[in-house]
């Protein structure tokens, strides 16, 4: 059966927008990132939200924007910041919504696929690998037991992801 919604999950560059994007233009569903809803309800890069009124507050902007959406979601691919599972309560909404999918990468998949990219407050500074590292231990457990299926995507393509989680539901 497809679901209503698709509710993707994962670490930093683990591929969910660009796999939501495909996913979401396959199934004819809508496709909605929380990140880009925050910036645009609140006017501010995430870096800057970061910078400015630290992670806190950007932990309840992301609370806050679930609860406001998580009972009119129909038929979209919603992909979600890093850190969303970090809060249980967040889990219990994104379960709500639809299928949440955890989108597996491994560390260097990640590095690769952060290298050159400035837009990440939580990796910015000395040692970004440190703190991949660091990060992905504390929070691959959180991500494995928040989802209803696991994706490996280590040198997949977008394609065949997207077909991956569709399983037999072969559109177009
Ligand atoms: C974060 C991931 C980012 C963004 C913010 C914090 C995290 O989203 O929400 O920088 O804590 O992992 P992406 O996973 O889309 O990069």
């Amino acid at each position: 059966m497809l679901a209503d919604n698709y509710i993707l999950i994962g670490f930093m560059g683990s591929g969910k927008s660009s796999v939501g994007k495909k996913l979401a233009e396959k199934l004819g569903y809508d496709f909605k990132d929380t990140d880009e809803m925050i910036v645009e309800s609140e006017g501010v890069e995430i870096d800057e939200i970061f910078l400015k009124y630290g992670e806190e507050l950007f932990r309840n902007l992301e609370s806050t924007l679930l609860l406001s959406i998580v009972g009119t979601l129909k038929t979209t691919v919603l992909s979600t910041g890093g850190g969303m599972p970090l809060r249980g309560q967040n889990v219990n909404l994104l379960r709500l919504m639809g299928r949440v999918i955890y989108l597996q990468a491994s560390m260097e998949t990640i590095i690769d696929r952060l290298s050159g990219d400035n837009t990440r407050p939580l990796l910015k500074g000395e040692n970004p690998r440190d703190k991949v590292e660091k990060l992905l231990a504390e929070r691959t457990p959180i991500y494995k037991r928040s989802a209803d299926t696991i994706i490996d995507t280590d040198g997949k393509t977008i394609d065949d992801i997207v077909r991956e989680i569709l399983g037999g539901y072969n559109l177009r």
